[in-house]
């Protein structure tokens, strides 16, 4: 475990090729937010100086995969590098049928087909991420969140904050009717990047196999997911993170997976199950939104960097070098006492803002105050997940805010060095000894839909 004191290890790569960063200063960061109407994805990258708005797409990819690229077999049908990844996915996954898609969301998207999800059917997960929920629901089907009650108290330690709450599931499908999809999504992206237990996946499963009911994994950070199981679940402490991973997997009927987190690759995703019936309706929808089913949508090299990625994220000497980063950016933000939800995540901190800024109410939108700071003194870039991108409103016109109010602090995958980190640290340290300064926001242009995206602000007071 890293002792904040400490340095962290080096990590298990050396660098290679460089990207340069831009400081840019606070003037110029004043003028560049006015013009972008305070709304942070407005703001060119080039003017960010540590860009922790995702962990998605963000890798750097290794050697090995940037050679992968030149052995791209940009064959119509069949190409090599198809055969690659699907040996490798099988390898991790146990799965029969491979099929490789361009992002995560068009897996979902296949997968709401191949189930003929519509508006009889009901789906529940632990918690389901943005864009699955989206394709659930316009199917027509519903989606319901079960993840433990635990996963609401920022402060409370709990090794499994992901996990899904099965006595619910069980009293649903008791009391209130089918269940026609299960997705466990690991490591919960929307719980931040809290982990689900070997113990919960398996318990899930006899639930869903008993139901009959099909059960995927939405599999975006299984690597991260198997590392946190082999830490905290003292029987797989011997286990390896690949055979911790295949436990998981194996347990389940299927996986939907976005590469753009542990693929370590900047674009791709893929669908792994052992159903043929299903697999087949997969392929036929496939060859009208996708592609031909060997490349989904993706050229033959980056189905290349995909199974390359794989090999490398499973690696333990790469995961432990993962997970230190994340405990480092923890403990040092825990030693000046900035509240973030409890314990670290995966792949972000999330930092819990109602009790950052008390007093600034939900319907000024802390969350989004708190970043527009962190953007204005120190060209740092973070996604905010409050009542911006999650209010809704009520047919009566009443705003219902979320029950968390977050900003996320997400960290690509071998992009920033410790300095970065610290970097971080004394930034959100000295944004907190000044938090009294910061002011709420109000909306002056609301979209609607996913109105964080497009919306724009101006600073109250
Ligand atoms: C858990 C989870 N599932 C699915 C997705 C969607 O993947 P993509 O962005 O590749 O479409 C994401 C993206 O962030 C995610 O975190």
């Amino acid at each position: 475990m890293t002792d904040i004191n400490q340095k962290l290890d080096p990590p298990p790569y050396k660098i290679k090729v460089v990207e340069p960063i831009k400081k840019t200063t606070r003037k110029e960061r004043k003028r560049l937010l006015e013009e972008a109407g305070y709304n942070f994805f407005n703001i060119a990258a080039e003017n960010i100086y540590i860009d922790l708005l995702t962990d998605s797409g963000t890798s750097a990819m290794s050697d090995y995969q940037w050679a992968g690229l030149m052995l791209g077999d940009e064959s119509y049908a069949q190409c090599k590098n198809f055969f690659n990844l699907q040996s490798v996915v099988q390898d991790i996954t146990g799965y029969k049928f491979v099929i490789p898609t361009h992002q995560g969301r068009s897996a979902e998207n296949l997968i709401c087909y191949a189930l003929n999800l519509d508006d009889t059917k009901v789906t529940v997960s632990n918690q389901f991420f943005d864009t699955t929920r989206a394709n659930i629901e316009i199917s027509g089907a519903k989606a319901y969140d079960f993840v433990i009650p635990e996963a609401f108290q920022p402060s409370l330690i709990h090794n499994f904050k992901g996990n899904l709450n099965t006595g619910a599931l069980e009293d649903y499908i008791q009391n209130e009717g089918d269940v026609s999809l299960i997705v466990v999504t690991v490591t919960n992206n929307a719980g931040g990047g809290q982990p689900v237990s070997l113990a919960n996946i398996i318990e899930v499963s006899r639930i869903a196999k008993m139901n009959k009911i099909p059960f995927f994994l939405d599999a975006a950070r299984f690597a991260e997911n198997a590392y946190f199981i082999k830490l905290r679940e003292k029987e797989y402490q011997n286990n390896s993170p690949k055979e911790i991973a295949s436990m998981m997997f194996s347990n389940s009927d299927g996986c939907m997976v976005s590469a753009k987190k542990d693929g370590l690759v900047n674009i791709g995703g893929f669908i792994a199950l052992n159903d043929e019936q299903i697999y087949r309706r997969i392929k036929e929808r496939m060859t009208v939104i996708e592609g031909f089913p060997t490349y989904g949508g993706l050229a033959g090299r980056d189905l290349e960097a995909i199974a390359r990625g794989l090999t490398e994220v499973i690696r333990e000497d790469y995961l432990e070098y993962r997970h230190q980063q994340l405990e480092y950016l923890g403990k040092g933000l825990e030693k000046g006492g900035v509240p973030f939800i409890k314990p670290v995540g995966g792949h972000s901190i999330n930092l819990d803002v109602k009790s950052f800024l008390p007093n600034i109410p939900q319907s000024e939108f802390p969350a989004w105050a708190l970043t527009i700071a962190l953007y204005e003194y120190y060209g740092i870039r973070a996604a905010e997940l409050g009542s911006v991108a999650f209010a809704r409103k009520q047919d009566d016109g009443k705003w219902i805010f979320p029950e968390l109010e977050q900003v996320r602090l997400a960290i690509p995958r071998r992009v920033y060095s410790q300095e970065h980190l610290n970097y971080v640290i004394d930034s959100v340290l000295d944004l907190y000894k000044h938090r009294a300064d910061i002011t709420g926001m109000k909306i002056v242009y609301d979209p609607g839909v996913l109105r964080h995206f497009t919306a724009r602000f101006s600073p109250l007071g």
